[in-house]
């Protein structure tokens, strides 16, 4: 008996026009040029105009991926966006995103597990469309990090940008399919990279705006360790789940946080760095987006193929990890 192959059916991505350079951030923080290639590998961001949203990138994101698939939007049953940039904070974006696309006959969702937040939207996907219950499922991660970004802390302004990218899951006809998913959380360090005001515990007031409590927070140095640690692990527990070696992998697509974590990672896992995807020099951080922005970039570019194996890890605030492997 054949077995179902779900799998992704097409992906899109879409990064802001607006570029924001080092250069750029030298006239607005004490930093340099130097400093910010040396420590993290970002040389340059894309920045949201003033009237994009979230739903605004996630929706460009989206056709593109419908597109590429040859859908109608017409076609999605279930509409899920991870992100912790949602245009506000209900409706969902993912019903915004509904409209914009016309997808009205879709359920919808948004999910927040920060930088892993895609690789969960996937993992929630897989599961329904294995159960029956839905037959295509449009997964999104997009974030306008430039919003919640205080552009007066050279420890976290550096290092953000604006994107989306979204993936069709479905059954793959005998093509691509999900092999194995992983997921984690530790909600004990959740003040080591968080946004404190705007939810029901510091709802907005002139006191959460002058001390500055609508911007993302971070314990750099800390945030580092621990994402090396858990990206780790969770791929080594995603390879053991599908009963594969590292040598099995053809491309490790991680969370574009920093080439100097992804580059440690890859010494923990004994993976040359070659088989590292990196965009983080021209995306920066995308928080949510970053994964699915990367895989469209390289599937676009041909670098990555069909038969390809692909585990894609990820780390973000909470914390969260996630991990997955996928033929494509
Ligand atoms: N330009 C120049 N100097 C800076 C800057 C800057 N933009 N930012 C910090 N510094 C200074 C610090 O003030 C410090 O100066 P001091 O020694 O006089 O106190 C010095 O540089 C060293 O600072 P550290 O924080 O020790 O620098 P570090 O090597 O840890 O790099 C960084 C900082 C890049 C933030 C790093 O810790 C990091 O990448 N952490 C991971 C954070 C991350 O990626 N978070 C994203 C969300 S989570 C995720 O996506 C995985």
């Amino acid at each position: 008996m054949s077995q179902r192959r779900i799998g992704i059916l097409g992906l899109g991505s879409y990064l802001p026009e607006r570029i924001l350079t080092n250069a750029d951030l030298e006239k607005m923080v004490d930093t340099s040029d130097q400093w910010i290639v040396e420590r993290t590998g970002i040389k340059i961001r894309h920045i949201a105009r003033d009237d994009q949203a979230t739903s605004d990138l996630a929706s460009e994101a989206a056709r593109r991926a419908l597109n590429k698939s040859a859908l109608k939007a017409e076609d999605i049953d279930l509409i899920i966006v991870a992100t912790v940039t949602g245009d506000m904070p209900f409706p969902s974006t993912s019903c915004i995103v509904q409209e914009k696309i016309g997808a009205f006959g879709a359920a919808c969702m948004d999910l927040n597990a920060a930088c892993s937040g895609w690789l969960y939207s996937l993992d929630v996907a897989w599961q329904f469309v294995k159960n029956g219950r839905y037959r295509r499922v449009l997964a999104i991660g997009s974030e306008k990090l430039t919003a919640i970004t205080d552009w007066k802390d050279r420890n976290t302004c550096i290092l953000f940008g604006d994107g989306a990218g979204a993936a069709i899951i479905g059954e793959t006809d005998g093509g691509g399919e999900i092999i194995s998913s992983y997921l984690g959380a530790d909600g004990r360090w959740g003040k080591l990279l968080y946004m404190p005001g705007g939810g029901s515990r510091y709802p907005a007031s002139h006191e959460t705006v002058d001390t500055r409590l609508h911007y993302m927070k971070m314990e750099g140095k800390e945030v580092f360790k621990q994402a090396v640690i858990a990206m780790a692990r969770a791929a080594e527990s995603v390879l053991q789940q599908a009963g594969m070696k590292a040598e099995e992998i053809t491309w490790v697509i991680p969370h574009q946080a920093n080439i100097r974590i992804m580059s440690a990672v890859a010494k923990r896992l004994a993976v040359p760095f070659e088989k590292f995807i990196v965009t983080v020099d021209h995306c920066g951080n995308l928080s949510a987006a970053s994964i699915p922005v990367a895989l469209d970039e390289v599937v676009s570019a041909g670098k990555i193929k069909s038969g390809d194996t692909v585990l894609l890890v990820a780390f973000g605030g909470g914390f969260t990890w996630g991990s997955m492997i996928v033929r494509m």
